[in-house]
């Protein structure tokens, strides 16, 4: 039986074992000290903001954003529909509604053409929504300042989900720094990991602060226990934070690693017929955190699902592109704006593995599976 290749696996570098070894020799185990602190602050220089709050889990970081904000029962929170659950979730979990918005074709995120359209008519109709979660997939920034236009325009503030793309660049700048709130997932399959982990980043101090004072339960500053709203056990622990600043530091590479797979991937696969790698947007920098590609089942001779079992009778792990959060069981129900270009990438869309620590053999072994079912 060939080695199993995984999606995405953890990669560690040189330094997060002594980090974590320092937690232990000074007793710092818990979730607050020295690590957590310095992550913090490392963490705001690499990503270019002033504030950061580090977290148990990118959605601990997005449920904090939307109560810092202010979100309510009742309310509406527009957010894009190809993603993960957990960009919507914690809108749920205020008892709030999401509205989805479909994605457009350069990026694969939110597109603002149709941001506009949904704000404009809703603003006549005097119902604008609370918040809009923008999120950047698999590594590569929506068009930011085209959306960010918008909700300044309607004084909408925007929550930025970053957790796919760190290390990846929009006109220069760092995804999840030019929104109110953003946050980050240093989850095991992510381009760097605590093995669960999460960062909140805002220009504000006050957000901020507050954050940290909601993720560690709201305590009052009391000499007893006292609480005068409720608040969240959320913080990170000192342990995972040693491995973060050991992630921090090889997080260049990564990213150069990662990139190279979608190279590799995309000079093998690129001229086969029916096949369409994700695009990279001219605005920034992708991290290609996962390779992602859409297959043409007529111009292909199979389809998405074929290939990808395929790949799994090798003991190759890919995976469908997100299955939009419209079509999600859960959120029968909710509005979504547009739809048609999300359903098409999952429909077509695979990701392959994508690991920063994927040998050249592994590589390999991929494309030829994929190759193979053209011949
Ligand atoms: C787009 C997106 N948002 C949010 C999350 C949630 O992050 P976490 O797993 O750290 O809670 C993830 C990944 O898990 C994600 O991919």
């Amino acid at each position: 039986m060939p080695k199993q290749i995984l999606l995405s696996t953890p990669h560690m570098g040189d330094s997060e074992l002594e980090f974590v070894k320092e937690a232990f020799d000074t007793n710092w185990i818990a979730p607050v000290g020295p690590h957590v602190d310095a992550f913090e602050q490392e963490f705001c220089q690499v990503v270019g903001t002033s504030h950061a709050a580090a977290l148990s889990s990118g959605t601990a970081a997005l449920h904090l954003a939307l109560r810092l904000i202010g979100i309510e029962p009742g309310d509406e929170v527009f957010c894009s529909t190809l993603t993960f659950i957990a960009t919507a979730s914690p809108i749920t979990y205020l008892g709030a509604k999401p509205i989805f918005i479909d994605s457009d074709r350069t990026s694969w995120n939110m597109n603002p053409d149709l941001l506009q359209e949904a704000l404009d008519h809703r603003a006549k109709t005097g119902k604008l929504p609370k918040a809009v979660v923008l999120v950047h997939l698999y590594g590569q920034s929506a068009d930011i300042d085209a959306i960010l236009e918008i909700c300044n325009y309607y004084n909408i503030p925007l929550i930025e989900d970053a957790a796919e793309a760190l290390g990846a660049t929009y006109k220069g700048r760092s995804p999840g720094t030019f929104g109110k709130i953003g946050i980050y997932s240093f989850n095991g399959n992510k381009i760097i990991t605590t093995s669960g982990g999460g960062m909140l980043v805002s220009e504000a101090p006050d957000l901020v602060a507050k954050a940290r004072f909601l993720a560690t339960q709201a305590r009052d500053p009391a000499p007893h226990y006292q609480h005068s709203e409720i608040g969240y056990n959320y913080r990170l622990s000192n342990v995972l934070a040693g491995i973060g600043r050991g992630q921090l530091q090889v997080l260049r590479d990564r990213v150069n690693a990662r990139r190279h797979n979608f190279e590799v991937y995309q000079q093998a696969l690129g001229r086969l017929p029916g096949i369409e790698f994700m695009p990279e947007a001219a605005f920034g920098r992708s991290t290609r955190w996962l390779t992602c590609l859409t297959i043409d089942p007529k111009a292909f001779g199979c389809d998405r699902e074929q290939v990808r079992l395929a790949l799994a009778e090798q003991q190759i792990e890919a995976r469908p592109v997100w299955k939009p959060l419209h079509l999600q069981p859960v959120f029968a129900g909710c509005e979504c704006i547009g739809g048609e270009v999300a359903e098409y990438l999952f429909e077509t869309g695979l990701c392959l593995p994508s690991g920063s620590n994927l040998t050249p053999e592994e590589l390999e072994r991929v494309i030829e599976v994929v190759k193979g079912l053209k011949n």
